[in-house]
């Protein structure tokens, strides 16, 4: 059985509630926007990809069961929605993506002025099930052309590879992108051993990533984030490959906090660093990575673990959630569904592809 952080039906939506894991597997019935919100602000349901599908299907379940009186009213309420769900967290971009591009699209077909409202709902309703079904197929194709390129760069027949944070189904719509590209490998036989940081604050490796890979019986090792700088000195370390909350027009991208010290230590070593992330994840709106929103999460993040104090009541905490990796540091590549580019060449690519898609 795969694992699933989204369970939907045309009316329904169920998020695994992911704070929960590893101990208890529990679903939450997501009946409003407001629901989607919360799950979102709340680390419920997180993960740039996953993010923008369960906030685009908690405006799904609303606009199914809900009578609007005019297709202007409908629009309203999906382009005002998906603008709100955006404000949950700012760094990952996918949401804002969505919101961008589905507010386009629905404002367009009411301008025809020939659709109904039950046309526009219809339509709504298909575009995002296609969203989520397409962000699985890319996640597999990225898989795909990941474990390619990482084995010809490397060049060897099995690979040790190091990952952080959780970039997996829990994290997508399902497979996954850096977790993806490890499941690739994993189906090639080539996965010598995966190691996962815990990432704190959050440990979403240790509690999401290293349940992901022992369900999958992947051969794996936990370590600390402290441990990263001597693994990759006495392990033999072939690559390291993270997610991506946004990658921007110069290839620089943020990611869970702690990408931007792998990246130092993989570039010290001389260990290919690779980002694998989809295309709704590249924002070329932004030039550079110092343009990007990095949001910062509440102290009790560091001072507790599952409710117990660690740290002394009136120490001060800094909390940013995600750091930027600089593209001179992302040696390997940018994995994407449209190919493996290097971070300098990412933009061009990008821009071309769409184009000829267009
Ligand atoms: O704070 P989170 O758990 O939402 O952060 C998740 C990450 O940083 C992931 O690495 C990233 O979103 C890529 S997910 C496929």
């Amino acid at each position: 059985m795969s694992l699933q952080a989204i369970r939907y039906k045309r009316g329904e939506l169920q998020l695994l509630n992911q704070l929960l894991l590893p101990d208890r597997t529990e679903y939450e019935d997501i009946k409003t926007v407001e629901d989607g919100w919360r799950a979102i602000k709340e680390m419920k349901v997180r993960g740039a990809p996953a993010i923008a599908n369960a906030g685009c299907l908690s405006v799904g379940v609303e606009v199914a069961n809900r009578d609007f009186r005019s297709a202007e009213e409908l629009v309203k309420f999906v382009t005002d929605s998906l603008a709100y769900l955006v404000t949950a967290r700012p760094t990952a971009v996918n949401m804002n993506e969505a919101s961008i591009r589905f507010s386009k699209e629905i404002s367009q077909l009411s301008k025809d002025g020939h659709s109904s409202k039950e046309k526009i709902k219809d339509w709504f309703l298909q575009a995002i099930k296609d969203m989520l079904d397409k962000d699985v197929e890319d996640n597999r194709t990225m898989g795909r052309y990941g474990a390619e390129h990482i084995l010809q760069n490397v060049g060897e027949r099995r690979v040790t590879v190091l990952t952080h944070c959780n970039t997996g189904s829990l994290a997508t719509a399902g497979y996954g992108t850096a977790l993806g590209v490890i499941r690739a490998l994993n189906e090639k036989k080539a996965i010598e051993e995966v190691y996962c940081t815990e990432t704190r604050p959050y440990n979403q490796g240790a509690r999401l990533t290293a349940y992901e890979l022992v369900h999958d019986n992947i051969p794996a090792t936990l370590i600390t984030d402290s441990m990263a700088a001597a693994l990759m000195r006495t392990k033999g370390i072939s690559a390291v490959v993270v997610g991506a909350d946004r990658v921007v027009a110069n290839g620089d991208t943020a990611n869970k906090i702690g990408t931007y010290q792998l990246a130092i230590l993989a570039h010290h070593h001389g260990v290919p660093f690779y980002i694998a992330a989809p295309s709704t994840t590249c924002d070329l709106s932004l030039r550079t990575g110092e343009e990007i929103v990095i949001e910062e999460r509440s102290q009790k993040e560091m001072t507790h673990i599952g409710g117990t104090r660690l740290a002394p009541e009136g120490i001060k905490c800094w909390n940013p959630a995600f750091d930027v990796t600089p593209h001179d540091l992302i040696t390997g590549g940018i994995i994407t569904e449209k190919g493996v580019f290097p971070p300098e060449k990412l933009e061009t690519a990008l821009q071309q592809i769409n184009g000829q898609d267009r």
